[in-house]
C-alpha cells in the first residue's frame, strides 16, 4: 500500500505538487491539531486497512463473507441519523442571495464561529486528505473537490461514492481548481473524552460559502452531512457554480430508455425525497411491452451542460448509490437488490444471526431474531409495538458499476444527451398521472410549483402539501427565485431544449387507495414520454398541457388499470386547481424579491383558464 502518513510539523508528501492544496492542508492541520495526516490514495488496500481498524475499534461489523462478501455494517449514534436541514447554512454577503429557502449567516461571522469549533477538534484523530472527482476524471462536465475529514467511515464511503485518490491529485496537477471541503465529527479524543463507536457532536453546523466555493461541516458523521461530495458540493455549491457558468446541477436521476429497435433516449427526473427515485432509475419494464429496456446512469444527482450541438448533456457526478434500504426488496427494486450482493457499506440496518443484514420491507416475514440498528435484540414481537429493526433512513453505499441495469455510457466523460425532464411529487389529488408542458417556460412553472405530500412517518401529519420546487428546496445553494430565472435563461440559450413532463404516481381514489400500480408499470408512462420526444405519441390539449388519452398509452399485458380508472387518474379538477393556484400564489409571494415575472404571469393565465 502506498499510503502516505504525514507526521505533524512536516511538509506535504513528495507526490503532492499542488502548492495551494498543500498550504490549505497545513493550515487546517494547524487549526484542528490531528495526531497525523493521511493522504488517501483510493486503493483497495487502503480501504481494507481502514475497515480493519474500524472493526477492531467496534465502529464497523464485518458481515459474513459467505453471505455478503467484502461488506460491512456501521451503526450510528441514535442522535446522528439523517441530514440536519435546520443546521445547514448558506453563507453569503447579502442574505437575499441565500434566499428564504436557506438558513443564512454572514461568511465572516460563520467563519469566526467555525474556527472556534474546529480549533483542536481533531486531537487524537487522523486527518484524512481525500481528493475526489465528481464525474469521470477529466470530463469537461466534472469538477474536483478535496475533503479533509477525521472520519475513516467518511473515507471508505467517499471511495464508493466518488472517483477518489491518487489519480485525482494527478488530474489537479500543480494548480488545478478544487472545492475545499472540511469535515470533522467534532469529537477530539482526550483523557476525559475517549473515542466512541460513532463519534459526533450534538452541536452541528453544515455550512456552505458559495462566494468562495468552500464547505465546512462540523459535528455529524452521517450521510449528506459528512460525505461532502454529495448534497453539499454536487448540489448546493455546484448549483451556484452552474448559475455563474451557465449549466445545471440538479437533484435528478438519469435513465436511458431503449426501444425494441435499439433507439436510445435519455431522461432526467426530479422527485422529492421518499418518492421512489432509486426504484424509477432502476425500473424493469413489463415484458408484455415487447423488449423495451431501461438503463441507469444515476439515481440522485445530474450535472448537465450545454453541448456544442445545442443539446443538454448530463453526467452522474457520483460513482455509487447512497440509497435508503427500508422498502427495498426483490419485488420493489430487483436491480438494487442485485447491486447489493457484495462490496457494500450498510448503515443503521439490522444484523441477522448469520451475519447478514435485514430491513423492513426486505422480506415479507422478518427473521426470528435480529440485532437492531441500536445494537439491541429484536424479534418480530417488537414490530407489533412499532419498534423498527432498521432505522427508516438506514442506507446502503453501493458501487454503481455493480448495478445490473447500469447504462453502457454512464462513465462517458461527455455525458448523455437529455431528451426529457420529468418532475413528480407525491400528490393524492389534483395532479394528473402525466402531462407534457406546452413549452419550456410552462415546464419551468410546473417544476417551480412542484409539491409533495408529507408522509405520516416523517412529520406525524399526513397529506400536507409542501412545495419542493424542482425537488431542490433543501439543496439549492442560492435564492430559489434566481434559480427559476436561471432555468428560464438556460431554455432560451439552448437550441434543442428537452421537453418537460409532470408525473404523479400517487393519486388516490375516494377511499384512499392508490389508483396507479407504479413500479414497472411506470414504463407505460415513460414509453409515452420518450415517444412524445420522438414525435410518435399522441396527446390531447388540456389547460395544463398535453395529456394522453387512454388509447395513447401502450396497455399490452395490462391487467390492472381500466379505462375508467385511467380517466380518473388523468382528470383535471377545476375546483382543486383553483385551490392549488392559491397555494402557488402564496409560494411565489415568499420568493417575491427575486421571482421571475414570467412565472407570475403564467400563474395568472392559469387562473383565468380555470375560472369556470
Ligand atoms: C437523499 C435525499 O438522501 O434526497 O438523497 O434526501
Ligand atoms: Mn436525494
Amino acid at each position: 500500500m502506498s499510503q502516505v502518513i504525514q507526521q505533524m510539523n512536516s511538509t506535504s508528501p513528495a507526490h503532492v505538487k499542488h502548492v495551494k492544496l498543500a498550504a490549505w492542508v497545513a493550515e487546517i492541520a494547524a487549526l484542528t491539531e490531528p495526531k497525523d495526516v493521511m493522504w488517501c490514495d483510493g486503493s483497495k488496500a487502503e480501504a481494507d486497512q481502514l475497515f480493519a481498524q474500524m472493526v477492531e475499534r467496534g465502529s464497523m461489523i464485518k458481515l459474513n463473507p459467505a453471505k455478503r462478501p467484502n461488506s460491512y455494517l456501521a451503526l450510528s449514534d441514535p442522535s446522528d441519523v439523517a441530514r440536519v436541514e435546520d443546521r445547514t447554512y448558506v453563507c453569503t454577503t447579502d442574505p437575499d442571495d441565500a434566499g428564504p429557502n436557506n438558513n443564512w449567516e454572514s461568511p465572516e461571522k460563520m467563519k469566526g464561529l467555525l474556527k472556534g469549533l474546529f480549533k483542536g477538534c481533531m486531537r487524537g484523530r487522523t486527518m484524512y486528505v481525500v481528493p475526489f472527482s465528481m464525474g469521470p476524471i477529466g470530463s469537461p462536465i466534472a469538477h474536483i473537490g478535496v475533503e479533509l475529514s477525521d472520519s475513516p467511515y467518511v473515507v471508505v464511503n467517499m471511495r464508493v461514492m466518488t472517483r477518489m485518490g491518487r489519480e485525482v491529485l494527478e488530474q489537479l496537477g500543480t494548480d488545478g481548481e478544487f472545492v475545499p471541503c472540511l469535515h470533522s465529527v467534532g469529537a477530539p479524543i482526550t483523557a476525559e473524552t475517549p473515542d466512541t463507536k460513532w463519534p459526533c457532536n450534538p452541536n452541528k453546523y453544515i455550512c456552505h460559502f458559495p462566494e468562495t466555493r468552500e464547505i465546512w461541516s462540523f459535528g455529524s458523521g452521517y450521510g449528506g452531512n459528512a460525505l461532502l461530495g454529495k448534497k453539499c458540493f454536487a448540489l448546493r455549491i455546484a448549483s451556484t457554480m452552474a448559475r455563474d457558468e451557465g449549466w445545471l446541477a440538479e437533484h435528478m436521476l438519469i435513465l436511458g430508455v431503449e426501444s425494441p429497435k435499439g433507439e436510445k433516449s435519455y431522461v432526467a427526473a426530479a422527485f422529492p425525497s421518499a418518492c421512489g427515485k432509486t426504484n424509477f432509475a432502476m425500473l424493469i419494464p413489463p415484458t408484455s411491452l415487447g423488449g423495451w429496456k431501461v438503463t441507469t446512469v444515476g439515481d440522485d444527482i445530474a450535472w448537465i451542460k450545454p453541448g456544442k450541438d445545442g443539446q443538454l448533456y448530463a453526467i452522474n457526478p457520483e460513482a455509487g448509490f447512497f440509497g435508503v434500504a427500508p422498502g427495498t426488496s426483490e419485488k420493489t427494486n430487483f436491480n438494487a437488490m442485485a447491486t447489493l450482493k457484495e462490496n457494500i457499506i450498510f448503515t443503521n440496518v439490522a444484523l441477522t444471526d448469520d451475519g447478514d443484514v435485514w430491513w423492513e420491507g426486505m422480506t415479507k416475514v422478518p427473521p426470528d431474531h435480529l440485532i437492531d440498528w441500536q445494537g439491541k435484540d429484536w424479534t418480530p414481537a417488537d414490530a407489533k409495538s412499532g419498534r423498527k429493526a432498521a432505522h427508516p433512513n438506514a442506507r446502503f453505499t453501493a458501487p454503481a458499476e455493480q448495478c445490473p441495469s447500469i447504462d453502457a455510457e454512464w462513465q462517458n466523460p461527455d455525458g448523455v444527451p437529455i431528451s426529457a425532464f420529468i418532475f413528480g411529487g407525491r400528490r393524492s389529488t389534483t395532479v394528473p398521472l402525466v402531462f407534457e408542458a406546452f413549452n419550456w417556460n410552462y415546464g419551468v412553472y410546473m417544476a417551480a410549483t412542484l409539491g409533495s405530500e408529507t408522509t405520516a412517518a416523517a412529520t406525524g401529519a399526513q397529506g400536507i402539501v409542501r412545495r419542493d420546487p424542482f425537488a431542490m428546496l433543501p439543496f439549492c445553494g442560492y435564492h430559489m427565485g434566481d434559480y427559476f430565472n436561471h432555468w428560464l435563461r438556460i431554455g432560451h440559450q439552448i437550441k434543442r431544449a428537452p421537453r418537460i413532463f409532470t408525473v404523479n404516481w400517487f393519486r388516490q381514489d375516494e377511499d384512499g387507495n392508490f389508483m396507479w400500480p407504479g413500479f414497472g408499470e411506470n414504463m407505460r408512462v415513460l414509453k409515452w414520454v420518450v415517444e412524445r420526444c420522438n414525435g410518435r405519441a399522441n396527446a390531447e390539449q388540456t389547460i395544463l398541457g398535453w395529456t394522453p388519452k387512454f388509447s395513447d398509452l401502450d396497455w399490452s399485458g395490462n391487467e390492472e388499470v381500466t379505462e375508467a380508472q385511467f380517466n380518473h387518474l388523468t382528470a383535471i379538477d377545476n375546483l382543486a386547481w383553483r385551490e392549488e393556484l392559491k397555494l402557488h400564489a402564496e409560494w411565489f409571494e415568499k420568493l417575491k424579491s427575486r421571482m421571475p415575472r414570467e412565472l407570475n404571469l403564467k400563474r395568472e393565465l392559469f387562473e383565468l383558464a380555470f375560472v369556470d
